[in-house]
């Protein structure tokens, strides 16, 4: 399928996306990367999926909260939608300013939730979604991978306040197949993904990190 886009050609900044499943500590190591690049003088894009646009941001509460149970390939559609939209109005255009796109979950949260969690690793589920991917055409320069036992991200979970999504409302076997997605994605590209033991204290997970992204900024004369 032809794409919408080339991105590789107007690509002067770096996109690197974090994934993994609940409660591993993306959103505050996305925050944390953003802070310590944007104190080096880097400008940095900080954004999450699904969201970054107005549309994405509405349709993620669509997702969430709204409680339609879509069927999983009208989810995997309406994701990606959320997806194409942030990618066109707002990823794109950031790096091609030459910023550092930082974003929480992408590509990897279809694969592992839609395609693994929910339709188990379905051949036809997987292929939809590698299709809309490389109609997007947009793709993380690295992607850290944060990975913990599903124990201590539950007890994490049940300690927070805030009301539960409607994945974080699945029982365990479902996180279990994510944890497992996220695996066989890793697995799969392991030049791209990077694996992160997020037990440690988030200091410790920060400085692992940083660590792979000042070689990649090396690398890329950035
Ligand atoms: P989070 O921002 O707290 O991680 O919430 C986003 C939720 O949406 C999370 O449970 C994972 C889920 N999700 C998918 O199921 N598919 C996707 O493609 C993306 C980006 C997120």
């Amino acid at each position: 399928m032809a794409s919408v886009n080339n991105i590789s050609k107007d690509r002067k900044g770096l996109f690197i996306t974090l994934e993994g499943g609940e409660g591993v500590g993306k959103s505050t190591q996305s925050r944390l990367l953003a802070e310590t690049l944007e104190k080096s003088g880097f400008k940095v894009y900080l954004t999450r999926e699904p969201g970054g646009t107005k549309g994405a941001e509405q349709l993620r509460e669509l997702l969430l909260f709204g409680g339609a149970n879509f069927s999983c390939y009208s989810e995997i559609l309406l994701h990606m939608a959320a997806r194409l939209d942030h990618v066109e109005k707002m990823i794109r255009p950031a790096l091609a300013e030459g910023k550092i796109v930082i974003c929480d979950r992408y590509h990897d949260s279809t694969l592992a939730y839609q395609g693994f969690g929910i339709k188990g690793g379905d051949k036809d589920a997987l292929a939809l979604i590698e299709t809309l991917r490389c109609f997007i055409n947009c793709e993380a320069d690295a992607t850290f991978w944060l990975d913990m036992a599903l124990e201590k991200t539950q007890e994490r979970l049940s300690k927070r306040g805030n009301p539960k999504d409607c994945y974080e409302r699945q029982e365990i076997s479902f996180h279990e197949r994510v944890k497992q997605g996220f695996e066989r994605i890793y697995q799969a590209e392991p030049k791209r993904i990077i694996p992160i033991d997020a037990s440690p204290c988030e200091e410790d997970v920060q400085e692992q990190i940083y660590h792979h992204v000042k070689a990649l900024l090396v690398r890329k004369k950035m």
